[in-house]
């Protein structure tokens, strides 16, 4: 699949949501939602109010990554308002195939994430469950984080096992164009930007160069 590129609103300015999501929109493929509940991981960010808000002026599917501890509960309800990629995290989720059953069926796209030292081998009978392997490069909970080049070969093992599923492999946390060649020739096909994106001169040209990386 050509490489696709999620910019990441945690690193906009979040006084201006809608503006920052539409100076990216004619170049990214998605937007990329991180909400955090402060208890998965040691930040808040936001919830189903301010995704509804953002599907409302949003020209770009958002991919929406839920960092919580209750996915189980939460996720449906993300994908009945009109995410187009729902993403629940492997180590909280207490019902993940229910769950990812219930993502699909509201029409959304179902994702697993999983953190950087969670394997990603017990998950190989589930994937015909989901439509994104999220792999988290970081440890979850901030932007603009050091990337962790541990999990390359996990990436590596992931691409391995999804074999020809239709099963798109995401990495998130410290993408930049100085790591995401190396993601790429690892397996990766989607790929998350915060701080590389936002914190350029010019977000759009930044998700372009990103993506002309990403191709080679
Ligand atoms: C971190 C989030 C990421 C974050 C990435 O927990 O899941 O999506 O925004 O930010 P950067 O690209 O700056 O590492
Ligand atoms: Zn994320």
């Amino acid at each position: 699949m050509a490489p696709q590129i999620s910019p990441s609103i945690l690193s906009a300015d979040f006084s201006r949501l809608a503006d920052d999501v539409a100076i990216i929109a004619d170049a990214a493929d998605w937007v990329h939602v991180d909400v955090m509940d402060n208890h998965f991981v040691p930040n808040l960010t936001l919830g189903l109010p301010v995704v509804e808000a953002l599907l409302r002026t949003s020209a770009l599917p958002l991919d929406c990554h839920l960092m919580i501890e209750d996915p189980d509960r939460w996720a449906p309800q993300y994908a009945e308002a009109g995410a187009g990629s729902v993403t629940i995290h492997a180590e909280a989720a207490k019902a993940p195939v229910r769950t990812l059953r219930a993502i699909r069926s509201a029409g959304a796209r179902a994702g697993l994430g999983i953190n950087p030292a969670t394997p990603v081998e017990p998950y190989e009978d589930i994937l015909g469950e989901i439509d994104m392997l999220l792999l988290m490069t970081v440890e979850p909970g901030f932007g603009g984080q050091k990337f962790l080049d541990v999990v390359l070969p996990k990436v590596r093992r992931a691409r391995a096992l999804i074999g020809d599923r239709p099963v798109w492999l995401q990495v998130d946390g410290g993408v930049s164009a100085e790591t995401i060649e190396r993601c790429a020739e690892a397996g990766a096909d989607v790929f998350v930007a915060g701080s590389a994106v936002y914190g350029a001169e010019d977000p759009a040209e930044a998700v372009r160069k990103l993506r002309g990386q990403a191709e080679k």
